[in-house]
């Protein structure tokens, strides 16, 4: 055993953006339903709260479907600063789906080739690109204003399907940001408006939109007075399963020839709630607990240990969390640790009214879900347990 290396905590549990598929724990009925819907070509919309899983179970998808030979897009509307950005990603990444291109992309990359500059790159990237360019590129680039080079990306990608004879999937994921505060990409009703009625007669082309603030999405999707509505079904990502946990995190750690004892598990996935991030945050640190102490088993004491570093090191995004709690409604700070604390919000000595804007602005930062009637939960269990031990005073 002495001259074994132990493997990297957080190559083990990663815990910074989507997980790989061969990572995924639970989630493959979930996974084998969105790949049958969008083979159907049944839109879906995808609503839940950040770091439940979202963007890896679509990755997954989407990694599926490029295999049975469907052209896949996928753009992340957190990563896009503009409409004209947002045009022409769409534009590259569904030409790109075309071999021809996709051996040239690393050059690009490198090159830091913007696509409205494709067209007028140098020869030799040109004469590789072919007729490529002509298809997309060059008319792209011909279009004078952003919402017309929009207009322009989205009809190519059912001309691109219908050249090549696939299928094409737009995979948007934080589609909300089409309408978040600031209107970055335009108007929200005349993008939504240009969306429905390309993607209408797109017979070749299926959409997945993910969303991680709920009200937002539900709002562009099932408001009657919206353009998006009813444009897709709603699928929704339960929670992942005890037995699911329990297998997967198992199989996790045996890959470090760690084992974790019943009890150990008990009380990360108690301390965690199933909640995806956190409990492979817990997960990951206790590892690292483990690997310290020099032992191949995980226990209680290297779970508590776990939690302890676990807490340390989301210490900067939770007093983060609090100055933006700060800076919105009077009141929300306060709403919100009596929610941490599992108190009825509308208990305290504030009227209904302050409550309601406070738990509104709680829930539109994506940070609490109304479980029920007057029962509120904070998203993340690890931020609940911060804020429940934070004192104001
Ligand atoms: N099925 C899963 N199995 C293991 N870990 C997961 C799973 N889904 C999510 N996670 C954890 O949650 C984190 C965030 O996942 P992500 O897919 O980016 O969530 P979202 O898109 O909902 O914000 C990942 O880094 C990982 O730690
Ligand atoms: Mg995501």
């Amino acid at each position: 055993m002495s001259s074994y290396t132990r493997k990297p905590s957080h190559e083990l549990f990663p815990t910074k953006g989507p997980v790989k598929s061969s990572q995924l724990i639970g989630r493959a009925d979930e996974l084998a339903s969105l790949v049958s819907q969008l083979i159907a070509g049944n839109h879906q919309i995808l609503v839940g709260p950040r770091r439940t899983g979202k963007t890896s179970v679509c990755d997954a998808a989407i990694a599926q479907l490029r295999t049975k030979k469907a052209y896949v897009v996928s753009v992340d509307l957190f990563a896009v600063e503009t409409l004209a950005v947002l045009a022409e990603l769409i534009a590259l990444r569904a030409i790109s789906n075309r071999p021809a291109v996709k051996k040239v992309l690393p050059a690009l990359r490198r090159a830091s080739i913007r696509v409205g500059q494709a067209a007028q790159m140098s020869a030799t990237l040109k004469h590789e690109f072919g007729t490529d360019i002509e298809f997309a590129f060059t008319p792209l680039r011909s279009q004078k204003t952003a919402s017309d080079q929009f207009d322009y990306s989205l009809n190519l990608l059912e001309k691109l399907a219908v050249a090549d004879g696939r299928p094409i999937v737009l995979y948007l994921d934080e589609f909300q940001e089409i309408e978040a505060a600031g209107h970055r990409f335009g108007d929200p009703d005349l993008i939504t408006k240009k969306m429905r009625a390309i993607l209408q007669r797109s017979p070749h082309v299926t959409c997945v939109f993910a969303g991680s603030i709920e009200h937002m999405m539900r709002e562009l999707f099932a408001s009657k007075t919206r353009a998006m509505y009813q444009f897709g079904g709603f699928f929704t990502l339960s929670p992942i399963s005890n037995d699911a946990w329990v297998d997967g995190l198992r199989k996790f750690y045996q890959a470090d020839k760690t084992s974790i004892t019943d009890a150990a598990l008990a009380l990360l996935l108690e301390t965690s709630g199933g909640a995806a991030r956190a409990t492979m945050l817990l997960a990951q640190q206790s590892h690292v607990a483990a690997v310290e102490k020099g032992t191949f088993t995980v226990d209680a004491t290297e779970v508590f240990q776990g939690i302890d570093y676990a807490m340390g090191a989301e210490q900067p995004a939770h007093e983060s969390e609090i100055v933006r709690i700060r800076g919105m409604r009077a009141h929300a700070l306060t709403i919100a640790q009596r929610i941490a604390r599992a108190e009825p919000p509308y208990g305290a000595k504030l009227d209904a009214k302050q409550v309601g804007r406070a738990l509104e602005s709680l829930r539109n930062a994506g940070l609490a879900v109304q479980v029920k009637a007057g029962e509120w939960q904070l998203v993340d269990p690890l931020f609940r347990r911060y804020l429940e031990r934070f004192s104001s005073f």
